[in-house]
């Protein structure tokens, strides 16, 4: 599985992708709008500083206004991943995108029957809204699930699996166990997922153990055994 992270913001990205985790980005215009930075600028400066796949998505509604929009968003940088909704537009704009080698993330979807269409449509990725489906009580891991195993019987579909609307931990956890090629997520998200009271107290006391060690400073320790050894 490979992470991209949810945000517009490039200071999130810059932290997150300093850890060496970070696989790519996905925007969307209402995190755009959130930055009140300049859209094709900020989307051209995050493929800069990540070197990878970077959603932005169309507003236009209608196929043809799709298409053009993504043409367009295309040539901003090489990284860039149109982003279209999953409406019968959309559909057809990715089929148009795909065929041209633009490639295309499949945004909004909330069942496998929409996964299942926008694989036919030759999408690069599907992005099921697991938050979102979680909110209307259904589990947003199950919906990862289904897309997995039906884009596992049928290898005609190369699309990849990305989990989206992932809100804490556990949906991400949910993606993973799920077998999603891969998740979205938001800073907050990896914030909370790298962290572990365990982990916390186990540093904290080895610390605290080292520190009773008279010869401890590690450099120095290797330089004279390095020495020692000729
Ligand atoms: C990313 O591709 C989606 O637009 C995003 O994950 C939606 O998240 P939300 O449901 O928390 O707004």
């Amino acid at each position: 599985m490979r992470l991209f992270i949810d945000t517009a913001n490039l200071d999130e990205i810059r932290e997150i992708h300093a850890w060496g985790v970070l696989a790519g980005v996905t925007t969307n215009p209402s995190l755009v709008a959130r930055e009140g930075a300049d859209f094709l600028q900020r989307i051209h400066d995050i493929c800069e500083l990540v070197q990878g796949p970077v959603s932005a998505e169309v507003v236009a509604q209608d196929a043809e206004g799709m298409i053009k929009e993504g043409r367009l968003l295309a040539k901003v940088h090489e990284h860039v991943v149109v982003k279209v909704p999953l409406l019968a537009a959309g559909l057809q704009a990715t089929r148009t995108l795909s065929d041209e080698g633009i490639p295309v993330n499949v945004t909004l979807c909330f069942s496998a029957n929409q996964a299942l269409l926008a694989g036919l449509a030759g999408a690069t990725y599907i992005s099921p809204f697991v938050g979102r489906v979680d909110d209307v009580s259904w589990p947003g891991g199950d919906l990862i699930a289904q897309i997995v195993e039906i884009y596992g019987q049928n290898p005609h579909i190369q699309t990849q699996v990305l989990a989206a609307s992932i809100r804490h931990p556990v949906h991400l956890l949910e993606a993973a166990m799920a077998g999603s090629d891969l998740a979205t997520v938001p800073y907050k998200v990896f914030k909370k997922s790298i962290k572990h009271p365990l982990t916390d107290a186990g540093n904290e006391g080895f610390l605290k153990d080292w520190s009773t060690v008279p010869d401890r400073d590690i450099p120095s320790l290797v330089e004279r055994f390095l020495a020692k050894r000729g």
